[in-house]
C-alpha cells in the first residue's frame, strides 16, 4: 500500500525513532508499504519516520533500474565505521522543492537486520554512503537542512512561505532520497 509521505515541518519528522525490538508480520508489511511507497515517489530511499512509522527502519534502492535487484531493507540501521568526507547535492522526499550539497562521510560501515532476521554489515560509498546517512538521519529526526547553514536553511523556510502563500503546486521534485 501506497502510503502518504509527510513533509517538513511536520514534528513528527523531528522525533527520535525507536529501536525495532523484534520483527512481526506487521513490521514486514510496514516494510513492503515503504518499499511501494519509496519506489512509487519516485526516491531512491524512505524511512519509517517519513510515513509516520517511529521505528528504526529504512530502505534503499539507488539502482532502482535494476527490478528491484539492489533493493535494500534495513532494520536498526547502525553507522559502525567512517573514512573521509564527501559533498553531494542531496534532496528528500520529505523536503519539498529543495536540494542543497551536504558534507557526509565518503565510505561507511553500516551494520543492521534484514526482515528475515538475518544480521547484515554494508559497506558503501558514492551515492550509496550518502543515501544510507540521509536515511539514518531520519531515524534521529535529523532532515538535510539540519545539516545546513542557519542562512541557507532559513531562506528555505521563506521559500516555503512563499510557495504556500502563493498555493500553487511546487515544482516536480529530482533524485530524492
Ligand atoms: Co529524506
Amino acid at each position: 500500500m501506497i502510503r502518504r509521505i509527510l513533509t517538513y515541518p511536520d514534528p513528527i519528522l523531528k522525533q527520535q525513532a525507536s529501536e525495532v525490538p523484534n520483527i512481526d508480520g506487521a513490521l514486514v508489511s510496514a516494510i513492503d508499504d515503504m518499499v511501494e511507497t519509496m519506489y512509487h515517489a519516485p526516491g531512491i530511499g524512505l524511512a519509517a519516520p517519513q510515513i509516520g512509522l517511529s521505528h528504526r527502519v529504512i530502505v534503499l534502492d539507488v539502482d532502482p533500474e535494476n527490478n528491484g535487484k539492489n533493493l535494500l531493507k534495513i532494520i536498526n540501521p547502525v553507522i559502525a565505521e567512517t573514512a573521509g568526507d564527501i559533498l553531494w547535492e542531496e534532496g528528500c522526499l520529505s523536503v519539498i522543492d529543495y536540494t542543497a550539497e551536504v558534507q557526509r562521510a565518503a565510505q561507511v560501515l553500516v551494520r543492521g537486520w534484514t526482515p528475515e532476521g538475518k544480521e547484515i554489515g554494508i559497506e558503501a560509498d558514492d551515492l550509496l554512503a550518502v543515501a544510507l546517512q540521509h536515511e539514518i538521519d531520519h531515524l534521529d529526526g535529523t532532515l538535510f537542512l539540519d545539516r545546513l547553514s542557519r542562512l541557507k536553511r532559513d531562506l528555505y523556510k521563506r521559500r516555503l512561505k512563499k510557495l504556500e502563500r502563493e498555493g500553487r503546486d511546487p515544482p516536480p521534485r529530482r533524485v530524492m532520497i
